[in-house]
């Protein structure tokens, strides 16, 4: 049996019967019955914007898996690279196409000398490297003209791989930037993780080997945000790229969504309640005042997920494996006692509030030694994938440009009235 809904238009009594396909009603249908009738749903909390077949996401069952393969397999056996060929493609590589894959993308790592030495050196001396890189993203498409090609398969294919190999160049470009040290060139003997860990710490050494541990943690870290359907900032890259923008321009629009504290900052905002906190002692009263209403659990609570967050699973355990190395990070045993008493606490059980992905990310960065103020940006250049995935599903899929309608609540028809006659 088809499941439908129908609708009853109550001025006309007039009729629709509407197909329920794959969870959604068409709204082209509801409006054939009700032209004119908009769907009031602010911040889209009940309205599917595309159609995608990319990454499935179970919020009630903590569920999620790219093109099919659940996050735990691939963060278990796979690299960030294989993921972002799996995203864009549909299907995982074979041996050969994964040679090219990553051969392009390596050869692709410089960035324009332009770039660096007029465009990166001209930000003021303290810039934040998030709005660093929101601003030189944009820029590359002045240095690429042919990226308005974007029917052409070869100019797109070609964008596709310079966005994904110059990110990580730029992003570590913005970082030695805002502490004052020199451009590190990429290593193309590298691996792509460990290429960027290069350009982030290289001092004096003539070639900078990463610790493989670290490595393999940036590279799952990679993994589980690679995509995450259609949070803001995808939703920002496939509106902008509807227009028909070029994908750089397109991508540094989903970069600006990202740079908000409600999207790409939650990590950060984690590393700060935890500091505040200051010692295990201080976080049943922590607690207590969160449940008052003072504030947030920073890391804590889901739009999508109310059980569980898988991917804060997969990072529990990456966030072991690295303090092996780095020593632990002092704030993990705060971080420890509030997942406890709050996995334990009728508040937040009964409100589905479980650690997410974010909660022990940022103790990882800061582990790691970056900055709080890269990890934005260390989500950004995993995203970029995800990004650029939908932004050729959209084009693919020949869409019309995102227009959303409106309900007006403002004044109703008044004449001009001169300055000097106002106010009487
Ligand atoms: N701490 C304490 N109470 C909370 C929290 C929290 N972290 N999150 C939600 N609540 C409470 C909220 O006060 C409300 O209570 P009541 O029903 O008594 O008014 C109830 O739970 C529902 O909250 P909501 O704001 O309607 O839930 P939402 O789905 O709109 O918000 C959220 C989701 C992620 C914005 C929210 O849980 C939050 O602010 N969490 C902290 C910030 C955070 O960790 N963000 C990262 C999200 S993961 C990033 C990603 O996937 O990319």
């Amino acid at each position: 049996m088809t499941e439908s809904i129908t609708i009853t238009d109550n001025r006309s009594g007039n009729q629709l019967e509407i197909p329920i396909v794959r969870g959604g009603v068409s709204a082209a249908e509801w409006q054939k019955l009700l032209p004119g009738v908009w769907f009031y749903d602010p911040a889209f909390m009940a309205t599917a914007a595309c159609d995608s077949a990319i990454t499935y996401l179970d919020g009630e069952n903590g569920i999620l898996r790219y093109r099919g393969y659940p996050i735990e397999e691939l963060a278990e056996r796979s690299t960030y690279l294989e993921v972002a060929y799996l995203l864009l493609h549909g299907e995982l590589p074979t041996a050969e196409q994964f040679d090219t894959w990553r051969r392009d993308i390596t050869y692709h790592t410089f960035i324009h000398e332009n770039v660096r030495k007029r465009f990166l050196d001209g930000f003021h001396y303290d810039a934040h490297p998030m709005g660093m890189l929101v601003s030189a993203v944009a820029a590359l498409s002045t240095f690429y003209l042919d990226a308005k090609d974007i029917f052409d398969p070869d100019s797109r294919h070609k964008q596709i791989i310079r966005l994904i190999a110059k990110m990580p160049t730029l992003a570590a470009a913005a970082h030695r930037f805002s502490v004052g040290m020199p451009f590190v060139y990429p290593d193309n003997t590298l691996d792509f993780c460990a290429n960027f860990l290069s350009m982030m710490w290289k001092v004096a050494e003539p070639h900078f080997e990463p610790d493989p541990v670290l490595v393999r943690a940036l590279d799952i870290l990679f993994m589980l945000h690679a995509d995450h359907e259609q949070n803001c900032s995808t939703t920002a890259m496939r509106v902008v790229g509807s227009s028909h923008a070029d994908p750089y321009s397109a991508c540094a629009a989903a970069c600006a969504a990202l740079y908000g504290p409600r999207h790409g900052g939650a990590n950060e905002a984690v590393i700060r309640m935890l500091t505040e906190i200051g010692s295990v002692d201080a976080v049943p009263a922590f607690v207590e005042s969160v449940k008052q209403g003072h504030g947030r659990l920073q890391g804590f609570g889901h739009r999508v997920y109310k059980n569980y967050d898988p991917r804060a699973k997969i990072i529990k355990r990456t966030a072991d494996e690295v303090f092996a190395v780095t020593g632990k990070n002092p704030l993990l045993d705060i971080a420890l006692k509030l997942e406890e008493i709050a996995l334990a606490d009728d508040y937040f059980i009964s409100r589905k509030l479980y650690p997410n992905v974010d909660f022990y990310s940022g103790l990882i960065y800061q582990a790691m030694g970056f900055p709080l103020e890269m990890f934005p940006v260390l989500f950004a250049i995993p995203r970029t994938a995800g990004w650029l995935a939908h932004w050729v599903e959209m084009l693919d899929q020949d869409s019309k440009i995102a227009r959303p309608r409106q309900v007006y609540g403002g004044s109703e028809q008044r004449s001009y009235v001169p300055v000097h006659e106002r106010g009487r």
